[in-house]
Parts: C-alpha cells; sequence; structure tokens
C-alpha cells in the first residue's frame, strides 16, 4: 500500500528544525476555504483555525461562546483550501477543561473530522494532564500562554500580561511545564518582549508571539487584523497590511449604485440566444395564443 505523502508539507519537525536554524516561523489564522488558499500559496508555515472566529467571524463579543461544532465547521473548509501549512485547531472553551478523557476526544474530533494536523489549548499547569492525554495518543499540542482570551473574565480584560517579576516567574514555570508535558510549540499572547525572549531562550520548543516582540521563534497574527477586515481600533501589536473592509463596502457600494442605475447587468454580463431561437419561439408562443376552431 502506498503512503500518501506530499514531500514540502509543514509538520511539528519543520517547525522545530526552524527554531534550531533561527529562521522565523510564520502563522497566520484562517476560518474559509479561499483564506486558506491565499495563506497556503503566500508559503505560510501554520494556519491556525483560531476560536477568534467567534469574535471576526461569527460577531461575538469574545471567543467563549465558540463550540466544538463551530470550530469543525470551519477546519473542514480550512484543510479543503491548504495543501502545503501545517494545521492547528482551537480547541473552544470547555472543550478541554472539564477532565483529560474529554480533552482527549475533543482533541481527537478535531484531526479525525476537521481534518487538523495539531490542536492548540490555553493555560499553563492547570491544563498539563490535558496536554500529556492528547500527546499519548499521538496528538501534536500547541500551548498558549500570557493573554488567554477563554480566561478573559478571570484575567479582568484584555490586559498584557506578565508585567511582574512573580506572574513572569510563574509564565516562565507555566512554559517549561508545557514543553514537559509534551507540547511541540508555544503562543506567547500580548507579555513583555523581554520576557518572551527569556521564554524562547529557555525552551528547546518554539515559541510563536503575538504582542509578545521580536524575540520569539516564530510570530502570529488574526488575518482578519492584518487585512484590515475588523472595525474600530486594533490592538497595538496588529500591523494592518491592507483596509479590505473598505474595499469590500465601496465594492458592493458601487454594485448597488450600478443596479439601481441599471447599468448592471450589462450584454457583456447577459447569456445570448440566436435570432433563429428566438424566432421560432416566438411562432409557437403565437400559435399556442390562436384559438382553436374545431
Ligand atoms: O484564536 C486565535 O486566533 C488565537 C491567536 C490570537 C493566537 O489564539
Amino acid at each position: 500500500m502506498s503512503t500518501p505523502h506530499i514531500s514540502d508539507k509543514v509538520t511539528i519537525l519543520t517547525l522545530q528544525e526552524k527554531k534550531r536554524r533561527r529562521e522565523p516561523v510564520t502563522m497566520l489564522t484562517a476560518y474559509d476555504y479561499p483564506t486558506a488558499q491565499a495563506l497556503d500559496r503566500a508559503g505560510i508555515d501554520a494556519i491556525l483555525v483560531g476560536d477568534s472566529l467567534g469574535l471576526v467571524v461569527l460577531g461575538y463579543e469574545n471567543t467563549l461562546s465558540v463550540t466544538m461544532e463551530d470550530m469543525l465547521h470551519h477546519c473542514k473548509a480550512v484543510s479543503r483550501g491548504a495543501r502545503r501549512a501545517h494545521l492547528v485547531a482551537d480547541m473552544p472553551f470547555l472543550s478541554y477543561q472539564v477532565s483529560a478523557s474529554e480533552a482527549l476526544r475533543n482533541a481527537g474530533r478535531l484531526i479525525q473530522e476537521g481534518s487538523m494536523d495539531a490542536v492548540k489549548l490555553e493555560g499553563g499547569r492547570a491544563v498539563a494532564a490535558a496536554v500529556e492525554a492528547i500527546v499519548a495518543a499521538g496528538i501534536p499540542v500547541m500551548g498558549h500562554l500570557g493573554l488567554t482570551p477563554q480566561s478573559l473574565h478571570q484575567l479582568g480584560g484584555w490586559k498584557v500580561q506578565a508585567k511582574s517579576a512573580d506572574a513572569a516567574r510563574r509564565l516562565l514555570e507555566d512554559a517549561e511545564i508545557l514543553e514537559h508535558a509534551g507540547c511541540y510549540a508555544i503562543v506567547l499572547e500580548a507579555i513583555p518582549d523581554r520576557v518572551a525572549r527569556l521564554v524562547t531562550e529557555r525552551l528547546t520548543i518554539p515559541t510563536i508571539g503575538i504582542g509578545a516582540g521580536g524575540q520569539c521563534d516564530g510570530q502570529v497574527l488574526v488575518t482578519h487584523d492584518l487585512l484590515g477586515l475588523v472595525e474600530g481600533c486594533s490592538p497595538r501589536f496588529v500591523k494592518k497590511y491592507a483596509d479590505l473592509l473598505s474595499v469590500m463596502t465601496q465594492a458592493a457600494g458601487e454594485y448597488v449604485a450600478d443596479v439601481a442605475a441599471h447599468r448592471f447587468p450589462s450584454a457583456a454580463h447577459a447569456y445570448a440566444i440566436g435570432d433563429e431561437e428566438l424566432d421560432a419561439l416566438s411562432e409557437a408562443l403565437d400559435e399556442a395564443a390562436i384559438p382553436s376552431r374545431s
């Protein structure tokens, strides 16, 4: 039996090798097929189907309402669009906190039904048992420390983390616990750059930063932030590479104006029928209209 093999597929080994070579790992989020296609073609290393889905696609106030079914739906779409990138699925709120066995069951669904390559979950020592159970089943786990949006209420809002010596020491310990539990990489969100640097130096696995400065082994952003698809002001760490919300609004506005003014559709957008066929149709309609004499 031949084994399906894509030679340039990015794996957890590729990411770990990049850390050794000091080559930055690139990761962006995607939630649908065309975005996954575009990111894959752009040469991204990893695509995260983040639970940020709740905020930027589903219009929720935070990530807490996102369910396993939401994640599976979007993972399936992304997996159909990406060929080369390493695919990571966020485990949504309450899919891994209740017990290690539930965590394993839900991680397995994201791999088996969602066609993902790995899962990501938030937290440090509190989730170590879940990480161990998932890794023991052969599923790669990415950790997530610092600002962990699923603990938003406990953190008291979207705040930069690990700013005191105590909090930074605890984060460093958590990072080591996650590495020891079997994580192959860790996202560091919204922490001071010098703390992120310390974590990066202490771990053998890659750190992937978002609002954690330039010293991490890789970087991740929410694609909707980068493309300018999010209304209002973005966090300080976002670099906006396009203003697609304006482009979309303008394009839709032009369409509305064209239809209202009968400028669209024009002949170029219509399907033609030959004169002969149209004449035949007219005759048939005329005949059908003549009342029978019998
Ligand atoms: O859900 C998400 O998009 C994330 C990134 C911010 C890392 O977790």
